[in-house]
């Protein structure tokens, strides 16, 4: 199985943005986690299209975006032009998810669709054969540094074995709390990508949280 780690940015030090972008662009990670938040869909603010161009201008690396927020079909476009392989949205965040991958697609990028921790994987039955990518949350979206939340383990298995009964290929992302000490367990439930902001960026040797991440037993 593949392991892919996408260091979310917003653990990253905005004074040096450019810097941090370069050591993930050096390091073993190979794709790059942009969080957007509006302060609406999440009760937090990060950042929007300004920092996709430094971020962009710093690594070839696969730029993955989460947006979190709502009426996202009125800016994955733009997203898709400053950069972003990934568009991921949340299914709770619109009316018009299929429309909204579409978009995606026709901007030509891969699409992605987000679970908060309070949403069944069942909602997405129906969805799976349209889309590249599913994100389940392990913390509530909106904030970086939390614990957690282990009911995401379970809804990796269930997805994996539903693209299993549908024979389909979408990748499972996991995002929040992740660090080398529970990664192996998200990667042997199935996922292929793991989303990590503090164990990255906060350790001591970035590069080398990266490596213990993919490397975990
Ligand atoms: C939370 C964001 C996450 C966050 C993860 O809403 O979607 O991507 O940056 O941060 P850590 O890895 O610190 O939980
Ligand atoms: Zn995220």
């Amino acid at each position: 199985m593949k392991r892919i780690i996408s260091p979310s940015m917003l653990s990253a030090d905005f004074g040096n943005l450019e810097r941090d972008t370069r050591m993930i662009d050096r390091s073993q990670a190979e794709w790059v986690h942009i969080d957007v938040m509006d302060g609406v869909f999440v009760p937090n603010i990060s950042f929007g299209f300004p920092v996709m161009k430094p971020i962009r201008q710093a690594t070839k690396k696969v730029l993955d975006v989460h947006l979190m927020i709502v009426e996202p079909e009125k800016y994955v476009e733009r997203f898709v032009k400053e950069g972003a392989d990934y568009v991921t949205f949340h299914v709770e965040a619109t009316e018009q998810i299929r429309h909204c991958i579409d978009l995606i697609h026709n901007a030509g990028a891969k699409a992605g669709v987000s679970i908060k921790p309070a949403t069944p994987t069942r909602v997405l039955r129906d969805l799976l054969s349209k889309i590249d990518l599913v994100l389940v949350m392990s913390v509530e979206p909106g904030f970086g540094g939390q614990s957690f939340m282990p009911n995401a383990i379970d809804k990796v298995r269930e997805l994996a074995a539903m693209r299993k009964e549908q024979g389909l290929d979408f990748l499972i992302e996991v995002d929040g709390g992740i660090s080398s000490k529970n990664a192996a367990l998200l990667f042997d439930a199935g996922a292929e990508a793991l989303v990590a902001g503090s164990a990255v960026f906060k350790a001591e040797n970035p590069e080398q949280e990266i490596i213990d991440m993919l490397e975990a037993k």
